[in-house]
């Protein structure tokens, strides 16, 4: 099987890791729209695989035969995929337009299945105006490690389809889980309304950061807190997310933390830019909360 996976970024490049860490995958395209930041997911996978070979946890050939399996470049280089897997912005444009240039102009094998792992928009709505059907692949991060697979159909996506792409998270390790679509689908629809409501949980005075993350940890054995959660995730994918949640039923719970929109259009977005809820200038292990610095 070949695979294409376009956006390199956080998800993207743990999808490419996981295709082709798994033995049915012969090569993976790992695309973007610069060289740089294709080659930038590459540079990071072989980054995480070197540190699992210094700890003794994989030998270096098995790391090479992984990294030696993805192609990186912009999307035309993804020519003959079996399936593709688009991991770019959570915006409806930006994936419609992916798709169409897919379908239209780059891809040339026609019994190609078009997955998105969009966070929570419409698999319908992506699809509306494409000629071949989409179908939602919801990785979590980091891939490589989380073993669900969110698989959605959208109205138009085929049964067999969804039948393939269970098949295919099960060839990868994965436990696939069929949802119906819905804004934010079954996982997103009950974490990131949590992770806004602490937010607001900080944004009110009532705790500190490390207070609310402590909270939560001791308190309800989550492995992470809500903010450092959110930052992981990446704070402008948790506000897309509450809009989409919120744009989509017109519930005031789904209405996004005004602190959560101030700090995405501040560009503190969380590990990513180096900032969010914690600082992360000294590392991710050494980070620190922005309200004790
Ligand atoms: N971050 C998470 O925890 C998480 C979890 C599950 C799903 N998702 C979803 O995965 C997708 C990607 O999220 P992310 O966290 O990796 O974001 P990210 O910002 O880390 O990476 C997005 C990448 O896509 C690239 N890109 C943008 N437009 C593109 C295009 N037209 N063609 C090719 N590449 C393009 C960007 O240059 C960037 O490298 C989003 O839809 C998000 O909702 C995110």
């Amino acid at each position: 099987m070949k695979v294409a996976v376009i956006g390199a970024g956080a998800m993207g490049s743990g999808i490419a890791q996981t295709f082709a860490q798994c033995d049915d995958v012969e090569k993976v395209y790992l695309c973007d729209i610069k060289q740089e930041f294709a080659d930038g997911g590459l540079n990071k996978i072989k980054k995480g695989l070197d540190r699992l070979v210094s700890k003794g946890k994989m030998e270096q050939a098995a790391a090479d035969a992984i990294t030696g399996k993805i192609v990186t470049g912009l999307s035309d280089i993804a020519v003959d995929p079996d399936l593709v897997v688009e991991a770019a912005l959570e915006r409806m444009d930006v994936k419609q337009d992916c798709f169409k240039k897919l379908q239209d102009e780059i891809v040339k094998n026609p019994d190609c299945i078009y997955a998105s792992n969009t966070s929570s928009l419409s698999i319908t709505q992506i699809g509306a105006s494409l000629s071949k059907p989409i179908i939602g692949m919801h990785f979590f991060n980091p891939a490589p490690v989380m073993k669900l697979v969110e698989v959605i159909a959208g109205i138009n996506t085929p049964a067999e389809t969804v039948e393939k792409v269970i098949e295919i998270s099960k060839q990868l390790g994965k436990v696939p889980v069929q949802v119906n679509e819905a804004a934010g689908f079954a996982v997103n629809r009950i974490l990131v309304p949590m992770i806004n409501e602490a937010i607001n949980v900080y944004y009110t005075g009532t705790a500190d950061i490390e207070g609310i993350d402590n909270g939560m940890k001791l308190g309800c054995n989550h492995p992470m807190g809500p903010l450092e959660l959110g930052d992981f995730i990446g704070l402008d994918i948790c506000l897309a997310i509450m809009d989409v949640l919120f744009e989509e039923t017109h519930d005031n719970k789904y209405a996004a933390s005004p602190l959560l929109r101030k700090m995405v259009r501040g560009k503190r977005l969380g590990v990513k830019t180096g900032i969010g809820f914690y600082d992360y200038s000294n590392g991710p292990r050494n980070k620190v909360p922005t309200d004790k610095k």
